[in-house]
């Protein structure tokens, strides 16, 4: 039997998976619906919310840096990962990645590490739907009492009440969540547009000046050493707020805002033409983003002084500071919208690693069985939901988007490095995207990522190793075992069974 770390999954063992019968999933997505998916995850709490915080605490009006550094980040994992999507176009993205290249163990670690990015942040983002929706409910006078609603809830019933609601979508298929979705994001980039068309005339530049404020040493007593950037805590220099320093761990947070465009490859196995749609979803909607987000930021830390920015709903507040309270409601309306199919992708995307992970027998396999009607991967879809109503529900959630963003990162890492590992053992297999410059693109996309983790705060990182932990121990006690490739049903890569092309 191969041991664990010999374990890779041959590319054609991956691809062949998806025909089998009872796991088949409908090939229904072309680029655009690609693209539209990849729009309608990105833009979500990261621009709507965190742009106020980002400016107001770290930043300043150089959280418009703070997004083209994020934004720089992911664009080379994003080469990375269409490079892949276009070579090994199954269901699972990152972890499909991983089984071909680093072999079982490490695609088990990344899987486990996923569900922070997935299901965690499809519970963050819950969280701030029912903040919005509380806000919007509270301008007509019926507000939901604290304790039920918003991001202080003890039991949050309108968090709850999304999650679950989006499940019961994707269960029911995924074209129509597709068009859900495209309603959407059409609603969603409405708004964003509407901020910069109508926010760029009501520009003071007095606002942008000092456009970094300078750097300030963190107060004395505040914030110890599990609130610092580890950065900060191993190299002994304390970069305090403000600076290139906080523009450096607002860039570490808003990387929240572009968590999505990777989600695009877990869509793989439901393309039509996967190895030239999904480079194009990938990198689209990407950069769609990227430059709405720069523009957003620059309009409202323009238009508000960053010391007077909301810290719950910025985009809306800024209009209302300047008497613009119509188009305040309209903002918000469109963020309730737009978080909405945040939060289904975020599922989907979770929901299909699960389905490949259980599909290669590391989870229980009859999680992996797909609607006989609906062509969907029900089971695991619904269990996905109930993990994330639990979370949305009862967790506060505030500072963990943080192990979101952390979780994340480290995807991006070993996907970048995996770039390079897959051009060395499977030179041959057809690659319909190339990533330029191997290997100094992915190395560089690799070391920008650690970069960023480095300036997430230090108890993050131990949130983080913990989690890692806990996986790791599940794998021995469960995964190890019941694999395709313990149970002798898959050998291991270069075995006589997996000739290129069988
Ligand atoms: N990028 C997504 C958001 O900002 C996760 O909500």
């Amino acid at each position: 039997m191969a041991t664990a770390a010999h374990r890779v999954k041959s590319v054609e063992d991956s691809i062949r998976d998806t025909d089998e019968p009872e796991h088949r999933l409908k090939k229904n997505l072309s680029g655009l619906d690609l693209t539209v998916f990849g729009v309608g995850v990105i833009i979500g709490t990261g621009i709507f919310v965190l742009t106020g915080v980002v400016a107001r605490d770290q930043a300043g009006p150089a959280v418009a840096l703070s997004f083209v550094i994020a934004g720089v980040v992911c664009g080379l994992a994003a080469l990375c990962y269409a490079e892949f999507a276009s070579t090994v176009p199954v269901a699972g993205s990152a972890y499909t990645f991983s089984y071909a290249t680093f072999g079982e163990f490490v695609a088990w670690i990344i899987g486990w590490d996923l569900v922070l990015e997935l299901a965690l942040g499809a519970a963050t983002v819950s969280v701030g739907w029912s903040g919005y929706l509380n806000q919007l409910l509270d301008d007509v006078g019926l507000a939901l009492p604290s304790s039920i609603a918003g991001e202080t809830a003890v039991f949050n019933i309108p968090a709850i009440a999304i999650a679950l609601a989006m499940t019961a979508v994707l269960v029911l298929g995924i074209k129509l969540s597709s068009r859900v979705t495209a309603v959407i994001v059409a609603i969603k980039l409405a708004v964003v547009l509407l901020v910069i068309a109508v926010g760029i005339f009501y520009i003071n530049a007095d606002n942008y000046s000092p456009f970094i404020p300078p750097a300030e040493p963190a107060a004395a007593g505040e914030g110890g050493w599990l609130d610092t950037p580890l950065i900060s805590v191993l190299t002994g220099f304390s970069q305090g707020t403000y600076g290139w320093g906080g523009v450096l761990a607002g860039a570490a947070i808003v990387f929240f805002a572009f968590i999505g465009f990777d989600i695009v490859a877990t869509a793989a196995e439901e393309t039509h033409n996967p190895a030239r749609d999904l480079p194009r979803g990938i990198i689209g909607s990407l950069a769609i983003c990227t430059v709405l987000y720069v523009a957003v930021s620059l309009v409202v830390v323009g238009m508000q002084n960053y010391t007077e920015l909301s810290a719950t709903a910025p985009l809306a507040g800024a209009f209302a500071a300047n008497g613009l309270t119509f188009f305040s409601s309209i903002i918000s309306l469109g963020a309730l919208a737009g978080l909405t199919s945040v939060v289904m992708i975020l599922m989907l995307g979770q929901s299909r690693v699960l389905f490949a992970m259980s599909r290669d027998h590391l989870l229980p396999r009859p999680l992996a069985k797909v609607h006989p009607r609906y062509g969907t991967p029900y089971r695991i879809t619904i269990a996905t939901g109930v993990l994330v109503a639990i979370l949305a529900g009862v967790v506060p959630l505030t500072e963990l988007a943080e192990l979101v963003n952390i979780g994340t990162l480290f995807a991006f890492f070993l996907v970048s490095l995996g770039v390079i590992v897959l051009r060395r053992t499977r030179p041959d297999l057809p690659r319909a995207f190339r990533v330029p410059f191997v290997p100094v693109l992915p190395i560089v996309s690799a070391l920008a990522c650690l970069w960023l983790m480095a300036n997430l705060p230090t108890e993050t990182w131990l949130r983080f190793v913990i989690w890692m932990v806990i996986g790791v121990v599940v794998y021995f006690a469960y995964g190890r075992g019941h694999s395709r490739m313990a149970t002798g049903e898959r050998r291991p890569s270069g075995a006589p069974q997996d000739v290129p092309g069988s």
